[in-house]
């Protein structure tokens, strides 16, 4: 089939590619001429692994192209889904959806024949009804431009596979010309098995705010306990262990560390506690407040624990920080814990090296006053005090010896509760974690 994907961002690059990839001849529509140079080039402009690698060798077969007219997007496909973000507002904790109008009210204009329009964005509950009116509204060819909701699940750092290989498919729609269009497009993904929930625009609208805040409450629940297991002398690693092996609750997202980050999980947490405000019910939601504020604190509390190891204050101290992106796999550092820890500490006068092996530079654009070295190595020089804040695989098979020798304190502290401590205490190191007996 032919498709188009406007807005080729994370969630856009990935879908036009992987779309590419099961056979469809896909248009990605992008207005960032940055951005759309480098695609057609065949570069992603972030850090993906495996992304680049499919996308050029569609564009290469001639499967993949850009550009940035709806003109020819309406012209090209009858499918078309829209990709474009939803950041928070400056102004609200509400999220902003005028891409989504912008995309929706520059093609329907266009739309001179029968076409699907496939809204993956991740907005507040109500917006894909608002959109369907608009498209009926501006389309010449009236309401047979139909609006699907079909939101996407993906994860950084597993973006490809998660596309192609998806948990669930989820489909908001209006009527059964829709629904079959979008059964014969995921023909091959369902032909898998995989499972495929059919329902209206606002259960699909909320099923992805639902299961990103779900997420967000158990890693904020296992790091509250953190904090008591710490008070008590208990072990939360254990304790996640031993209750992750009920199938009602999942050792899956009860790592406890320095929390959540990334465009997603905040942001989203947020704008779904401001949505139900405006529908009248945000007492329902008062606790997701608090999912907040956990996350927030964890993010103080190592600034903490980072000062007293320190003797009390963090004036001039080195500190070695492993980790800026706020997840491995990834050099994204949008609301990155590791990188608000790194820059609480270098705010309070630490002098803070920050090294990751893929997000020094997003990192450096977000965060020029620290400083960034080339290696796990080349940060814990003379340090004071080693921070393990993301976690990369490489930091959990460094030479524990070689960093002995270069820093000025052996303390180590694990915000990520994966380094293996006993063998850092064995080679003479301070070492804690967070929650750790
Ligand atoms: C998330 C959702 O998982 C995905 O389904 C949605 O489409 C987009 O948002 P992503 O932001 O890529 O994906 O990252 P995710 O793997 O969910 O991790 C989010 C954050 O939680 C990271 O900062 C991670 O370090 C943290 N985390 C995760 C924990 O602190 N503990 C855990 O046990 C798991």
């Amino acid at each position: 089939m032919k498709i188009t994907v406007i807005g080729c961002g994370y969630l856009g690059a990935t879908h036009a590619a992987c779309m590419a990839e099961l056979g469809h001849d896909v248009l990605g529509v992008e207005v960032d001429q940055r951005k759309r140079d480098l695609l057609t080039a065949g570069r992603v402009p972030f850090w993906e692994p495996g992304l680049e690698d499919l996308l050029a060798k569609h564009v290469a077969a001639g499967r993949l192209r850009f550009t940035d007219s709806m003109e020819e997007a309406a012209a090209f496909a009858d499918l078309h889904f829209l990709c474009v973000g939803t950041p928070q507002l400056p102004s609200s904790m509400g999220a902003d959806v005028s891409f989504v109008e912008a995309a929706v009210t520059g093609l329907a204009p266009h739309l001179t024949r029968p076409a699907t329009i496939i809204g993956k964005s991740t907005v507040p509950v109500g917006t894909a009804r608002r959109m369907a009116a608009a498209l009926a509204d501006l389309a010449p060819v009236g309401a047979e431009a139909e609006l699907v909701w079909n939101p996407e699940f993906l994860r950084e750092g597993f973006a490809v596979k998660d596309t192609l290989e998806p948990d669930r498919i989820v489909l908001g729609v209006a009527s059964e010309r829709s629904e079959q269009a979008m059964r014969d497009f995921y023909a091959p993904i369902l032909a898998t098995g995989t499972p495929l929930i059919v329902t209206d625009y606002a259960t699909a609208e909320l099923v992805k705010v639902s299961a990103n805040a779900f997420l967000a409450t158990k890693i904020s629940f296992i790091n509250a306990v953190s904090e008591v297991c710490e008070a008590a002398g208990a072990d939360v690693v254990d304790l996640a262990d031993a209750i992750g092996h009920d199938a009602r609750i999942g050792r899956r997202f009860l790592n406890a560390g320095i929390g959540f980050g990334g465009g997603c999980l905040p942001k989203d947490i947020r704008a779904f506690v401001h949505r139900a405000g405006e529908l009248g019910v945000e007492d329902a939601m008062t606790f997701l407040r608090q999912v907040d504020d956990i996350n927030q604190r964890q993010r103080s509390r190592v600034a903490q624990i980072a000062t007293s190891l320190l003797g009390g204050s963090v004036t001039r101290a080195r500190i070695g920080v492993w980790g800026a992106a706020f997840k491995p796999d990834s050099d994204d550092v949008r609301d990155s814990p590791a990188l608000s820890i790194a820059g609480k500490l270098h705010l309070r006068g630490a002098h803070v090296t920050v090294y990751d092996p893929r997000a020094n530079e997003t990192a450096r654009a977000m965060f020029p006053t620290l400083s960034y070295a080339g290696s796990a190595v080349e940060a814990a020089q003379d340090a004071d005090l080693l921070l393990h804040l993301t976690e990369w695989p490489e930091f959990r098979t460094v030479d524990i010896a070689a960093v002995g020798d270069v820093v000025r304190r052996k303390q180590v502290l694990d915000g990520r509760n994966l380094l293996d401590l006993d063998a850092w205490r064995a080679a003479g190191w301070t070492a804690r974690g967070l929650g750790r007996r």
